[in-house]
């Protein structure tokens, strides 16, 4: 059996050159730095300077076609996401992607059959599911202890950037670069804890604001109703233009209330369902008995590291993954429907016409303007953008 997984990581620009220390750092037991691959010159530079053994590529090919790596990690802007994977796969090799799985539902579904076919884990960075807030409303959902969802609404406007971050990267906030904005970007992590935690709505309607506050072609607010089978409906609204944001999660259910606010949970449990109380009370209205928990974790958990770690033992141990990659395709299901939405100016039954999608995103990215961006991000300040604000 392997003992050790040699890594191979695929754009080591911001979020991959983290990883790269990461694991370059022997942070992660059983996972080795394989490799590295950039088409940018300076970004191998950068390696050489810290790792110089490690072993560099100018091409992806080249990497995964080099017996050097048992896995791959893509860390690449996300149109290239499930390319890269497909032929990684393809390679025999397993695959950690960042999020979001691609930037299309139909992307992330070919990527998500070759990812069944080849028998190879895949794995995805959604590093906010290690916060134990989250992982604990999952399971106050998940056990019907807070009954049934009559509504959510996740308010996660701490996503703030600056200009001067979008013209950071040509990639950055364009339709053909990166196929949308803070909701292909940012929100990918809420989205996916949202349909984590509350499952998979049936139709969304959505507002999206197209440069509202910076410079770009693609949105930095967006506001989404959603509606789920049980008749259960929530709201999310997000933003790079606000500050001071705020991050407020509340989850209602016939049994009682949950708010994440601060890095803190508060569940408001009643001592029994709402829909009993309705039609057994006799009062027309009072205050209810109720028992408070308060959770507030010493931590916000494991984030990048603890992804990578189950990862590593995911593929030596068969652990069970966080995140599984197949799962990408769900909160990039809220998001492409969220723009058809936008777009069409109409409610979005889910499943939806892909091809329709498709079709509108690709007219978007043929007039898609290039940027003269080119300033680099530092990746100092950029160890700080990552992580969960409260
Ligand atoms: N999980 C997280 O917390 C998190 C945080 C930030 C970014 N991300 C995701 O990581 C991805 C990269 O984001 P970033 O901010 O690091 O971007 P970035 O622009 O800083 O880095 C991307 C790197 O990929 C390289 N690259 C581009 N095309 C390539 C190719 N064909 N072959 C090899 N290298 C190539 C670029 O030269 C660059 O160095 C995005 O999909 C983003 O959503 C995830």
């Amino acid at each position: 059996m392997m003992k050790s997984l040699r890594l191979g990581i695929v754009g080591v620009g911001g979020i991959g050159s983290a990883h790269f220390n990461c694991v370059g750092g022997g942070k992660i037991s059983g996972m080795t730095l394989g490799a590295v691959c950039d088409i940018d010159p300076e970004r191998l530079e950068y390696c050489k300077s810290v790792y110089p053994d490690i072993p560099r590529f100018a091409d992806f090919d080249d990497m995964i076609n080099s017996g050097l790596i048992d896995a791959a990690l893509i860390s690449t802007p996300h149109p290239l996401h499930a390319e890269m994977a497909i032929k990684a796969l393809g390679r025999g090799l397993h695959v950690l992607s960042e999020k979001p799985e691609d930037i299309t539902v139909s992307a992330a579904r070919r990527l998500n059959e070759a990812a069944e076919r080849s028998g190879r884990v895949f794995g995805i960075m959604f590093n906010q599911r290690t916060n134990p807030v989250f992982a604990k409303a999952k399971e106050l959902v998940s056990s019907g202890a807070l009954g049934e969802i009559k509504r959510s609404v996740w308010i996660i406007t701490n996503w703030y950037r600056t200009q001067s971050y979008y013209d950071s990267g040509s990639w950055r906030a364009t339709w053909s670069g990166e196929g949308g904005g803070v909701l292909l970007n940012q929100a990918p992590h809420n989205l996916d804890l949202w349909q984590w935690i509350c499952g998979m709505p049936s139709e969304i309607t959505a507002f999206c604001g197209v440069g509202k506050y910076h410079n770009i072609e693609v949105e930095d607010e967006a506001t989404i109703f959603a509606k789920y089978k049980n008749g259960a409906t929530g709201v999310f609204i997000t933003s790079t233009g606000d500050l001071p944001g705020t991050n407020r999660l509340e989850i209602s259910g016939t049994r009682g209330i949950i708010v994440i606010e601060r890095g803190g949970l508060v569940f408001k449990k009643l001592k029994s369902d709402e829909r009993e109380i309705c039609f057994s009370e006799k009062r027309s209205w009072f205050e209810p008995e109720l028992e408070t928990e308060v959770f507030e974790p010493k931590d916000s958990g494991g984030a990048h590291a603890e992804i990578l770690q189950n990862f590593a033992n995911s593929v030596l141990y068969g652990e069970k993954l966080i995140a599984p990659g197949a799962e990408g395709i769900n909160e990039l299901s809220i998001s492409n429907a969220a723009y058809l939405s936008s777009w069409t100016g109409g409610a979005v039954s889910l499943p939806f016409d892909e091809a329709l999608f498709d079709k509108l995103l690709k007219e978007r990215a043929a007039a898609s303007s290039a940027k003269a961006g080119g300033g680099k991000q530092t990746h100092e300040s950029y160890s700080e953008r990552w992580q969960v604000r409260f």
